[in-house]
């Protein structure tokens, strides 16, 4: 997490670092900060607390200087307070830093025993120090090199020096890090999007290299500081999504969007004439992959569940899911038929992309399902199938999930069609089916309003439940997890039929439960687990897709959202969903776009 800028211009840059900050801010929000090179001094100003207050300060007290950097924070080690906000510089030099120092204990002790004062209690602090030690010796470059050399850990840096006032540094090893250019102007970035209003042409840093970069020139080395050239790439234009436009925030912009982010993805890769699914440039022979490993963090890990049941029912592939966090670190049988999917959104999350490079050292088959294409797992992977969901801001995803489960879905028809695992006229029957999504997805939406009186009942809960089984399963975990995620409310989703083997016990008079049950081959069963729920007081809101009224009197809320087909359940049973959390934690007064201690591009492990 943490968002980096750094700007080498002919001009005053502290204006253009702020704004890109405010664009950074998906990667951390719990401080900012900026140091510019003027008048042969080290100018640093910082704060706790958002963008806008780091402006607030240098609206009282401009900061000049036309090489600066700048750092939005999410807190790893060392609280969110002014002190432990980045930058962090000493008289000469100035480090902001996105990752995690391993060996900082350690590098301190050496630093302390050599008379070295710290002042915060980040891990960041050892590497101003160090090159600031280095620098008594020798030149910029190679005092970050020998400092890069005593680091375990990520990172991605960026470094200014007072003595060298027209340089900016950038090194990066396991975090993101782009190059940006322009006239008389060049740019370091955490990623292409804090950059794009200022440049679309950049340059991606790969692990273990360095760059240099003036307002004229751009300079980059090797892991063994050989100078080396680098591709650049001119980015994608997006729409213009800084702009709310009449939402109140993001996430609920994202929210409404889905009807149309369906249409887009459906377009990209149906083709409406030959009827057909136009991925063709499989890097691999569709017939000889037996097993598929799909891979995923959070709501991300949550689409990998859902596609599980696509697989499984469509396909003779055998599937396993895996978070990457737990994958990355399993002692795994690597084999040369599977394919390792790996899902993201930001395409930037540091478990996935570690889960990734480990598949490639082992020479696996790789694809990614991301929405940033030029994220590093999109440009590590062999294979890519974007999502055109357009940016995502809000932290909580919503959009990207949609986008996520279509490409999968789309996927595994594909797979099963080549295979000839499905029957032509079924594989024509879900093509139609799938073209009628955005309008289910438009109808879905207008359930507002009865969402916002449930929601009214989540106010004084302690606790809540969201239960499914089969395909709805995945949907109760991305229920539960929305709303902890924006409400700070507890929640736990649940495969209905494992109520009984514990989780029943949570169950008091009044505990919201929230059942989703489309009607399938569970929807029996989970009715009866409903009233299991029922008999011990549970609150129940049941969403389904039956037209009939159930029997039942004790169901608090009964919510209908429209039937296409079984196989597309998942995908608008969770737009309730996504609306409750939302107006849960509006009603609670929480910051929707940017829940606590959270951030949208999680690139530490
Ligand atoms: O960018 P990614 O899709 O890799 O992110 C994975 C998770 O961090 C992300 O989905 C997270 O769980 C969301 N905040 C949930 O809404």
């Amino acid at each position: 997490m943490c968002g980096i800028i750094g700007i080498a211009s002919n001009k005053p840059v502290s204006i253009n670092i702020i704004n890109s900050l405010k664009k950074l801010e998906y990667r951390g929000y719990d401080s900012a900060g900026i140091a510019t090179l003027a008048n042969n001094l080290i100018n640093e100003k910082k704060c706790s607390g958002r963008v806008k207050e780091l402006e607030k300060i240098l609206f009282k007290t401009p900061s000049d200087g036309i090489v600066g950097i700048g750092h939005v924070r999410w807190a790893t080690h060392g609280i969110p307070n002014t002190i432990n906000a980045h930058p962090h510089s000493s008289d000469d030099v100035s480090v902001v830093h996105n990752g995690i120092i391993e060996n900082s204990d350690e590098l301190k002790e050496q630093l302390e025993s050599k008379g070295f004062r710290f002042k915060s209690e980040t891990d960041t602090e050892v590497i101003t120090l160090l090159v600031t030690e280095y620098l008594k010796q020798f030149e910029p470059l190679e005092s970050v090199f020998k400092t890069l050399k005593k680091l375990k850990g990520s990172f991605a840096l960026g470094i200014i020096f007072k003595n060298y006032s027209d340089i900016i540094i950038g090194a990066r090893r396991g975090s993101p890090l782009a190059v940006g250019y322009s006239n008389q102007e060049n740019y370091l970035g955490s990623d292409s999007y804090a950059l794009k209003s200022m440049t679309n042409k950049i340059s991606y840093l790969d692990d273990g290299e360095l760059c240099i970069l003036s307002k004229n020139n751009v300079d980059f080395f090797d892991l063994n500081l050989k100078k080396i050239n680098k591709k650049i790439h001119t980015v994608s234009d997006e729409e213009n999504t800084s702009n709310k436009g009449d939402y109140k925030n993001f996430m609920y912009k994202e929210i409404f969007e889905q009807s149309s982010t369906a249409k887009k993805c459906i377009n990209e890769y149906i083709d409406s004439l030959k009827k057909d699914i136009n991925i063709y440039n499989f890097p691999f022979d569709p017939n000889k992959i037996n097993k598929i490993i799909l891979i995923g963090c959070g709501t991300a890990f949550h689409s990998c569940l859902v596609a599980k049941y696509w697989f499984e029912e469509l396909t003779s592939i055998d599937v396993e899911i895996d978070i990457a966090s737990e994958f990355r670190y399993r002692t795994l049988k690597f084999n040369s038929k599977n394919l390792y999917i790996f899902v993201s959104q930001s395409g930037e999350t540091a478990d996935t992309a570690a889960a990734l490079e480990i598949c490639r050292e082992n020479k696996m088959k790789t694809c990614s399902v991301v929405n940033v294409v030029e994220s590093t797992i999109a440009r590590n992977s062999d294979w890519v199938l974007p999502i055109h969901a357009g940016p995502e801001i809000g932290v909580a995803s919503t959009k990207a999930f949609l986008g996520q489960l279509l490409v999968l879905y789309i996927l595994c028809l594909k797979l099963s069609s080549i295979r000839k695992d499905i029957l032509k006229k079924d594989y024509d029957k879900n093509i139609e089916t799938l073209k009628k999504l955005p309008e289910a997805i438009k109808k879905t939406l207008k359930s507002e309003s009865d969402i916002q009186l449930m929601a009214q009942e989540f106010l004084k809960a302690r606790g809540s439940m969201f239960l499914g089984r089969g395909i709805s399963f995945p949907i109760a975990l991305e229920g539960a997890l929305k709303l902890k995620e924006l409400s700070y409310l507890h929640a736990e989703g649940y495969p209905a039929g494992e109520m009984k083997h514990g989780p029943l016990a949570l169950i008091e008079e009044g505990l919201p439960v929230i059942v989703i049950a489309p009607k399938d081959k569970y929807f029996e069963k989970t009715l009866s687990n409903t009233q299991e729920v029922i008999a011990r007081g549970g609150k129940i809101f049941f969403i389904t897709d039956i037209k009939k009224r159930l029997m039942s009197t004790n169901i608090r809320f009964r919510l209908r959202v429209p039937f296409l087909d079984n196989l597309l359940s998942p995908i608008l049973f969770t737009i309730p969903l996504q609306l409750l959390a939302y107006h849960v934690a509006l009603l609670k007064n929480c910051d929707i776009d940017k829940p606590r201690n959270l951030a949208k591009s999680v690139t530490v492990e």
